[in-house]
């Protein structure tokens, strides 16, 4: 170790939601392989989920500079916390966690601890920003971390040129009208792929304010980091890195940290799942032809009304495809007694069909059966697949999944996306599309992608350069 410099402690701080920690605890895992400690700060709820339904603590025990650290997110344990509820979560982070993080980084860095050693960087998911200020007043440097796209990023930070040339907030209207203010997508990017906040009647949302809030102060950071892959989204990086020059591109972080533990002889799987996982779907994928079945997924927050269920459901199997579905209990709107997935609807996918309410998303993408992906085109969801080399529909719900969803579609070639309707007819074609019609079309950019994203998180590759030089930036920091 160089004279002066003490051992670098990153704590990392996610966001409490399971896209954010699951890529958060990715990272945590490829900064302790490079003998990094790291205090994983996570909330009361995901936490407890986690050591219930997980292999964490037993993958975590193997690094002896890990520990985990909890804080409360304000909200009670039985709080609903899908996307309905999400400013909730938002609110509760905003109004409990910030005041309880300031106070916990004044006590853990004025006094000193016979336990502990002393933190030399932190590194926040970028919904947590008010860490930054934290971060300044004990005097430790910030990273801020996005578990999305790059472009989903882009046309976030250009949302105040959105607003002053009117294209933000809009209610309604021609959700096709092309928009002009977000750089570099002038020709193909449409008010309906712009980030769901913006779909309000009036520019002091809440949900609007806080998200331009969070892009500027994340200016104010040492750096940025994002989990996605120079040869996926190289021009918009660019852009960002004319504002943020330090940003690291260094996903997919699940393929990197794989990639890292190739050596390895362990071969369990990295499962940071806060439901519990129904196994069951990979003997009945084992039985199904290769490429045969699509697997449908919404994600951890988006919900679905009876009629879409019901929509999906037939034009699934009018497609006469085979199909894996995930529906979460707590997906279905409704009261208690509502929220129950229809009986004839199981009932009626017994010869083509297997539903679960949770599945082991990874190992299910990269079962030989699976040849396609319905989803949400949350983030972790799309490169996810990407890895895989599938193509996918997607069905975006909120957040910056309409902008993914774009870019699957027309960018990279990679599917279609169904926009915001369900219709059993649409869904009935576009499955027949995806997994037949016009299936030799997609596989060229998936497997094109596939190889890509493998090789950058390989030795020499784009993402494993970043990610040694983004080691080498906390290295400095802690001197
Ligand atoms: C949220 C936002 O919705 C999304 O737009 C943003 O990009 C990240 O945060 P979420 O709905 O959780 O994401 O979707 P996604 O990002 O795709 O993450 C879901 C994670 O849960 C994935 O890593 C996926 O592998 C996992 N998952 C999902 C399972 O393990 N099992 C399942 O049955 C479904």
């Amino acid at each position: 170790m160089d004279q002066g410099s003490i051992s670098p402690h990153v704590l990392i701080f996610p966001f409490p939601i399971q896209g954010n920690i699951n890529s958060m605890l990715k990272l945590a895992e490829l900064l302790c392989l490079a003998d990094i400690q790291v205090t994983f700060l996570n909330c009361h709820y995901p936490h407890r989920r986690l050591l219930s339904y997980s292999n964490i603590q037993a993958r975590f025990s193997r690094y002896p500079g890990f520990r985990f650290e909890t804080i409360s997110d304000g909200l009670p344990m039985e709080h609903p916390r899908t996307a309905e509820q999400f400013l909730d979560i938002v609110d509760g982070v905003k109004t409990t966690t910030a005041p309880l993080f300031m106070e916990m980084m004044i006590s853990w860095c004025r006094s000193a601890s016979d336990t502990r050693s002393p933190l030399t960087c932190i590194i926040a998911d970028g919904l947590m920003s008010f860490a930054i200020d934290v971060a300044n007043e004990v005097g430790l440097p910030v990273i801020i971390f996005r578990p999305i796209s790059a472009c989903s990023f882009w046309a976030y930070f250009s949302l105040p040129q959105l607003i002053e040339a009117g294209e933000v907030p809009f209610r309604g209207g021609d959700m096709d009208r092309l928009v002009a203010s977000v750089p570099g997508m002038e020709g193909f990017l449409r008010r309906r792929h712009l980030p769901s906040s913006g779909r309000v009647n009036d520019v002091a949302y809440p949900g609007l304010q806080h998200l331009m809030k969070i892009f500027r102060q994340a200016q104010r950071a040492h750096s940025l980091v994002i989990n996605t892959f120079d040869d996926l989204e190289g021009p918009v990086l660019s852009q960002i890195r004319d504002h943020y020059p330090r940003t690291y591109a260094i996903g997919p972080l699940h393929a990197h940290l794989k990639s890292k533990l190739a050596s390895e002889t362990s071969t369990s799987q990295s499962s940071n799942s806060f439901r519990k996982e129904d196994k069951s779907c990979i003997p009945w994928l084992d039985r199904q032809p290769p490429k045969s079945v699509i697997y449908v997924s919404f994600g951890s927050l988006a919900i679905i009304t009876k009629d879409e269920l019901g929509e999906f459901w037939h034009g699934l199997v009018n497609s006469g495809n085979r199909f894996l579905w995930v529906i979460r209990p707590d997906a279905l709107v409704g009261k208690d007694e509502e929220r129950q997935t229809p009986a004839e609807l199981l009932e009626g996918t017994k010869d083509r069909g297997y539903v679960v309410g949770w599945a082991p998303q990874e190992e299910v993408l990269k079962h030989p059966a699976v040849g396609g992906f319905l989803t949400h085109g949350g983030w972790n969801s799309t490169l996810e697949s990407i890895v895989e080399g599938l193509p996918m529909i997607c069905w975006p719900y909120f957040a910056d999944q309409q902008i993914n969803s774009r870019f699957v579609s027309h960018v990279w070639k990679l599917g279609m996306d169904m926009k915001d309707s369900c219709d059993r007819v649409t869904v009935e074609k576009m499955v027949r599309d995806l997994m037949v019609e016009k299936r030799d079309e997609f596989m060229k950019a998936a497997d094109t992608l596939a190889t890509l994203a493998k090789k950058c998180v390989g030795d020499g590759g784009s993402s494993s350069c970043n990610l040694n030089s983004l080691i080498e930036d906390i290295r400095l920091l802690s001197t």
